[in-house]
C-alpha cells in the first residue's frame, strides 16, 4: 500500500511536469502515447482509492460538475487597471509627472511587456497547490472560476513544477492573462461553425466566453492558455523587482510574458515599436505594451489614481477600428451547407489594408446587434484575423436603413433553408447544391487533404460551372480536351493540372479520409481511422458501435461517419474513386515494423559513446525509438557507454536491461 501511495504521488508529479514541458515550455520530453499511459495508470489508482485524490491531481483538470452560477471571491489586494498612453508625448508626460512626485524615478529602470488581449485571472496557491482562481470582476471581488481554470493545461496545479526551483511562500496569489492563440481561435470557430454553434468574434471573447462557462467540461474542450506577469499578494518573501518577479514565476513553472528590460524611455519606445511591427506575427493578440517601473517598492510608493497605479502605464496601438457604410449583406454557403452572412462594405483602410468584406458571424449576431443594410458600421481588423463588424453607429441613422432577414432559400441552389431548433446555424441541405459542391471539391484538393497544386477556388468554380465535375472524383476523369476550351487554359496549364491530379493518387489513406469532408473528421480522427481500417472498403462497412470503441471517437462523429458512407451520392463518388485507382491501402504493419525496429521502445543513454550523444539519439529516433533523460520503470533499455553515471545504478535497481552501443546497432541491423 505504501508503495502504491508513493507511486501515486510520483505519477502526479511526473504528469504535472510533462504538462509543464508541453504547455508552458512547448518542449515535451515524452510522446503522447507515453503520456496517455501515465494518465491511465493514475486513473486506475484513483479509481481504487478515491479518497487519495487531491486538487493538484492532473485528473482534476476536467469533469467538475456544472456550477449553478459563479460564487464571488474577494481578491487579497485590489486588481488594478492601467492608464493609457497613445504616443511618445503621452509617455514622456507620464514620466515627467512621476519625476515631479519622486526624484528617485530618475534612476528607475523599466520592464516592458506585451499587453495581452485576454481575460485577467487571479490564481491562489496554498502550500504550492492551486486552490482557487477568479476573474477580475470589479477589481475588488471577482467570480470564482476555479473548476474552469483547472482545465487550462498551462496553469500549474502545483508549484514549483521542477524539483530544483525555489520553494513558493505558503500562500501566494499570481496574476495573469488567460488567452487563446490566434490559430487555436480560428480552429475553434471552424469547429463551432461545423457544429452549427455560435462562433466568437475574436480571441479575447473566445477566451472570456470559454472561462466564464458554467460547465467546466466545455471549458476543457477549449484551447485556452495562460501567461502570468505579477504577484498580487503573498505570505513571506517576494522579489523586490518586476524582473525578478517574472523570473521567479518562471522558475516556479508558470508561463511568463515575454519581457524587455529598459534603462530609459528611448529603449521603452523602441520596444513598443518593435512589438508594433511584430504584432501580426505574434501567436496571440496584443493591443499595446505595458511599461512598469522595475523597482516594485518605488512603483508601490507612487500610489494609485482611481484604479490605475501611477508606476505603470499601457501604451496602446492606434485603433484598428474605423467606420464605413454597410452596402449589403450576402450569404456564403459552406462545405457542410452552413449559411454564413458577410458584409459588403464601402472600401475603407484599416491599419494599411483596404477592407471591403467583413464577417458577420451568424444571423443571430445581425439581429442581436440590430445591424441594418445601409448602416454606418464599426469595423475592426485585429492582426491577421478576418475583419469583423462590431456594430452599427446608431446615431448616424437616416431612416433609410433596411432591417435584414435571414434567407428562406439557399442563395446558390434556391432550395428551402433549414434552421434546426436550438441551433444557431441555417443550412442548405441539398446535397446537389452547386455552392456546396464547389466547397467540397475545394476541401478535397486543399493542402491538408489531397493537396492538388494549381487547383484553386476559381478553377474549381470553372470546372463545376462548365459541368465537367460534379464531385471530387470526377477530377480524376478530366482529359486535356475538356480543359482547353476553358478560359485561361493553354496547353501547358492543362498538362500541369492533369499531372498534379495524377500525382495526388498516391496520397496516404488518412489524407483521403480527410479529403472526404466528413463532419468532425479532421486530421486527428482521420489518423485514428487509418490506423484501424486498412482501406475505405473496411471503413465503409463499419458501425457506430465499432467506431466508438476507438479511443478519441465520440458518438456524434461516429454517427457522422456511418451516415456519410450510407448516403447514395457519396457511394457513387467512392465507386468513381475506386475505378480511377484512388484507393490507398494502409501500409501493412509488417512493413512498418521492418522500417521501425525500435518502435515503442524507450531508451536512456549514459556515459561516453563512440559518437556524439545527439547522433545516437537521432539514430534511435530515426528507427522509431524514443530517448528520455532519466531512467524509470518505463525505460526499456539503458544504453551504457564509458564511465556511466548514476543512471546505471538506477537501471539495475529497477531491473531495466542495459545494452552496449554495439548491441544497439546490432538490434537495429537484425530488425
Ligand atoms: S499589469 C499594476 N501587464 O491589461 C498592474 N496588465 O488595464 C496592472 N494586461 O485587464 C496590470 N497584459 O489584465 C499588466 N503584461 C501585462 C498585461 C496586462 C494584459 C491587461 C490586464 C488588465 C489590462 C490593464
Amino acid at each position: 500500500m505504501d508503495d502504491l501511495r508513493k507511486r501515486y504521488e510520483e505519477l502526479k508529479r511526473e504528469i504535472n511536469y510533462h504538462n509543464y514541458r508541453y504547455y508552458v515550455l512547448n518542449d515535451p520530453v515524452i510522446s503522447d502515447a507515453e503520456y496517455d499511459r501515465l494518465m491511465a495508470e493514475l486513473r486506475r489508482i484513483e479509481e481504487a482509492h478515491p479518497d487519495w485524490v487531491t486538487p493538484d491531481s492532473p485528473t482534476q483538470r476536467v469533469g467538475a460538475p456544472p456550477a449553478e452560477g459563479f460564487a464571488k471571491l474577494r481578491h487579497p489586494a485590489p486588481i488594478l487597471s492601467l492608464a493609457n498612453a497613445f504616443n511618445r508625448a503621452d509617455l514622456d508626460a507620464w514620466y515627467q509627472r512621476l519625476l515631479r512626485l519622486d526624484e528617485r524615478v530618475r534612476k528607475a529602470a523599466f520592464v516592458v511587456e506585451p499587453k495581452l488581449d485576454g481575460l485577467t485571472v487571479v490564481l491562489h496557491y496554498r502550500n504550492g497547490v492551486f486552490v482557487q482562481g477568479a476573474t477580475r470582476g470589479d477589481g475588488e471581488v471577482g467570480e470564482d472560476i476555479t473548476a474552469n481554470l483547472r482545465t487550462v493545461r498551462a496553469l500549474p496545479l502545483r508549484i514549483p513544477v521542477a524539483a530544483d526551483a525555489p520553494p513558493p511562500p505558503p500562500y501566494v496569489v499570481v496574476r495573469g492573462e488567460a488567452i487563446m492563440l490566434k490559430r487555436d481561435f480560428e480552429e475553434l470557430n471552424r469547429r463551432l461553425e461545423a457544429a452549427g454553434e455560435k462562433t466568437f468574434a475574436n480571441p479575447r471573447n473566445a477566451a472570456a466566453g470559454s472561462l466564464r462557462q458554467l460547465n467546466p467540461a466545455v471549458t476543457a474542450s477549449r484551447p485556452l492558455t495562460l501567461q502570468t506577469y505579477a504577484i498580487v499578494a503573498a505570505e513571506g518573501e517576494t522579489p523586490a523587482a518586476e524582473r525578478e518577479t517574472l523570473e521567479r514565476l518562471r522558475a516556479w513553472g508558470f508561463p511568463v510574458v515575454e519581457y524587455h528590460f529598459c534603462p530609459d524611455l528611448d529603449c521603452v519606445w523602441q520596444v513598443y515599436e518593435d512589438f508594433a511591427a511584430r504584432r501580426d506575427d505574434l501567436p496571440y493578440e496584443i493591443d499595446g505594451v505595458v511599461v512598469k517601473i522595475d523597482d516594485l517598492a518605488l512603483q508601490k510608493s507612487l500610489g494609485v489614481v482611481g484604479k490605475d497605479p501611477r508606476g505603470a502605464i499601457a501604451i496602446k496601438f492606434p485603433a484598428q477600428v474605423v467606420s464605413t457604410k454597410l452596402l449589403d449583406i450576402r450569404v456564403n454557403v459552406g462545405r457542410t451547407g452552413v449559411l454564413t452572412p458577410y458584409a459588403v462594405l464601402e472600401p475603407v483602410e484599416i491599419g494599411g489594408v483596404v477592407v471591403e468584406r467583413a464577417t458577420l458571424h451568424n444571423f443571430d449576431y445581425i439581429r442581436e446587434k440590430d445591424i441594418r443594410i445601409g448602416d454606418r458600421v464599426w469595423v475592426k481588423r485585429a492582426g491577421d484575423v478576418i475583419p469583423y463588424i462590431i456594430g452599427p453607429v446608431v446615431e448616424a441613422r437616416t431612416g433609410e436603413e433596411k432591417p435584414y432577414e435571414p434567407p428562406k432559400v439557399c442563395p446558390s441552389c434556391g432550395e428551402p433553408v433549414v434552421h434546426p431548433e436550438g441551433e444557431v446555424a441555417y443550412y442548405c441541405v441539398n446535397a446537389a447544391c452547386p455552392a456546396q459542391r464547389v466547397r467540397n471539391i475545394e476541401h478535397f484538393v486543399s493542402r491538408g487533404a489531397m493537396d492538388i497544386e494549381g487547383l484553386g477556388e476559381k478553377i474549381v468554380q470553372q470546372l463545376v460551372d462548365a459541368g465537367l465535375v460534379e464531385d471530387a472524383a470526377d477530377l480524376y476523369y478530366l482529359r486535356k480536351e475538356d480543359l482547353l476550351p476553358l478560359e485561361g487554359f493553354a496547353e501547358k496549364k492543362a498538362e500541369n493540372l492533369l499531372r498534379a491530379i495524377e500525382a495526388s493518387k498516391n496520397r496516404p489513406l488518412a489524407r483521403l479520409i480527410i479529403a472526404l469532408g466528413i463532419r468532425g473528421v479532421g486530421e486527428v480522427v482521420a489518423q485514428l481511422l487509418a490506423a484501424h481500417y486498412p482501406d475505405l472498403d473496411a471503413l465503409s462497412r463499419t458501425t457506430v458501435e465499432e467506431l466508438q470503441q476507438i479511443e478519441g471517437i465520440g458518438p456524434v462523429v461516429a454517427e457522422n461517419i456511418v451516415a456519410w458512407f450510407r448516403a447514395p451520392h457519396n457511394r457513387k463518388m467512392l465507386e468513381k474513386l475506386r475505378r480511377a485507382g484512388v484507393w490507398p491501402r494502409r501500409e501493412a504493419k509488417a512493413e512498418q515494423a521492418e522500417a521501425m525496429p525500435l518502435a515503442d521502445k524507450t531508451f536512456v543513454i549514459t556515459g561516453t559513446l563512440s559518437r556524439p550523444r545527439n547522433e545516437v539519439k537521432a539514430f534511435i529516433q530515426a528507427h522509431g525509438g524514443k530517448v528520455t533523460n532519466s531512467v524509470s520503470r518505463k525505460t526499456d533499455y539503458l544504453v551504457v557507454g564509458e564511465n556511466p553515471g548514476s543512471k546505471l545504478a538506477k537501471a539495475q535497481a529497477l531491473g531495466v536491461p542495459t545494452i552496449s552501443e554495439e548491441e544497439l546497432y546490432a538490434i537495429v541491423k537484425s530488425g
